[in-house]
């Protein structure tokens, strides 16, 4: 068991969906293991403890604990009051501190740079900072390099799915992609999917996905094609390409003409639709596609057999091809979406910072 003391985190978005899973999926860790709470922080209140508390003690800490700034929270610049443990962070030699952030809130994301910059790891599934213009993608990584900090945004694409740090390592060992054709919305994979495989009403498949906690927070992000060029923006900059979110061409699955217009009054020309793709014996999927240059998502019919339309559920796939793999193209498939999933990749994130430190302390 290691000896290097947990890493201490300051959890942002600690009530939603993927928040508490992640608190409950820190429960079952070995205590020794277990990150500890510096603060956590939701729409409606902040909290930072004048102690790191494990997760069992969160409740009575904020029954009992003062609210805080926002700002306040994302302070790990320890006061005199907090225990040893602290210390013992600040004399290793990598900080172990993180902050967490697992909400779709614009105003945190921006906070990224000067944590970075000042030494304290970022680990978040939210795409906001990723997915801005290049120039401030690029400026996350200096940050990151300058303060010696880890920056994880593995699950912002395909969830716990092992596909941006992979394709980082591939790209930087001297690989170069030519071509992505990828699914990478869980949700438009299990409403798609409900709809061809059961004959569900587009507006009932979208509710239970909003029930299974796959949507984003706002569903029309997902429906209008926002989210998934998101993470083809996010993915390709992995991959080396300095693409810009207006490169993106969005076809969306859903528009909203009007406000008021909610997801029952798509259901008939969804039914036709569906109905006209079996005619045609075809799949229907929602594809991001790069193809050496040119950034398109967009809801489109594929034959059975493309690998694009073997993805079942909430399933996302990512067919990559590249100097090394081709003609066989690099296939990774898998769940995309789902709390609790999302939160595992972003405990393993967390755990990978606990390793490294371990392993530069030489503490095992
Ligand atoms: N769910 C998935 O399957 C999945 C998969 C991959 C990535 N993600 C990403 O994970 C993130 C969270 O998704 P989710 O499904 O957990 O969303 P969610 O259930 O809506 O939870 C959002 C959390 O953020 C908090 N929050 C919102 N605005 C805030 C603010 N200004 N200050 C502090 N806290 C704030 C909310 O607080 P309240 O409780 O007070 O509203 C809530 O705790 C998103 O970026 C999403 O894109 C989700």
């Amino acid at each position: 068991m290691s000896s290097t003391p947990p890493i201490l985190i300051a959890l942002i978005g600690y009530t939603g969906n993927v928040g508490s899973a992640l608190l409950e999926r820190i429960r079952g860790l070995p205590q020794a293991l277990q990150p500890r709470l510096s603060g956590v922080a939701n729409s409606r209140s902040a909290y930072r403890f004048d102690r790191p508390i494990l997760v069992d003690e969160l409740e009575s800490a904020l029954l009992h604990g003062k609210p805080a700034a926002l700002s306040d929270v994302l302070r790990f610049d320890a006061p005199a009051s907090f225990n040893e443990t602290i210390a013992r962070h600040e004399q290793h030699p990598l900080r172990l501190c993180a902050m967490v952030d697992c909400t779709a809130n614009e105003m945190i994301s921006r906070s990224y740079g000067a944590l970075l910059r000042d030494g304290t790891h970022v680990v978040t599934p939210n795409k906001l900072a990723f997915s801005r213009g290049y120039h401030e993608f690029q400026e996350l990584k200096a940050a990151a390099a300058e303060g010696g900090a880890r920056l994880d945004f593995e699950t912002a694409v395909g969830a716990a799915l092992p596909i941006l740090d992979p394709l980082t390592g591939l790209v930087q060992s001297g690989d170069r992609v030519s071509h992505i054709e990828a699914n990478l919305s869980g949700t438009l994979a299990y409403v798609l999917n409900r709809m061809q495989d059961d004959g569900t009403a587009l507006s009932t498949a979208i509710a239970e996905a909003h029930g299974q906690g796959l949507t984003e927070p706002d569903p029309w992000q997902d429906l209008s094609g926002a989210d998934v060029a998101k993470k083809l923006l996010i993915l390709v900059r992995c991959a080396g390409v300095a693409a810009e979110p207006e490169q993106v061409q969005i076809a969306p699955l859903l528009t909203r003409s009007v406000d008021q217009q909610t997801f029952t009054d798509f259901d008939a020309q969804w039914a036709a639709r569906v109905q006209e793709a079996r005619r045609l014996e075809g799949r229907l999927v929602y594809r991001a596609r790069f193809d050496g240059q040119k950034l398109s998502v967009e809801p489109a019919l594929v034959a059975p057999r493309d690998p694009l339309a073997t993805g079942r559920a909430r399933d996302n796939v990512i067919v990559l091809q590249s100097q090394l793999y081709h003609p066989e193209a690099l296939i990774i498939r898998g769940p995309g979406a789902g709390a609790h999933l999302t939160a595992n990749g972003v405990l393993m994130g967390l755990l990978r910072i606990h390793r490294e430190a371990t392993r530069v302390s030489g503490t095992h």
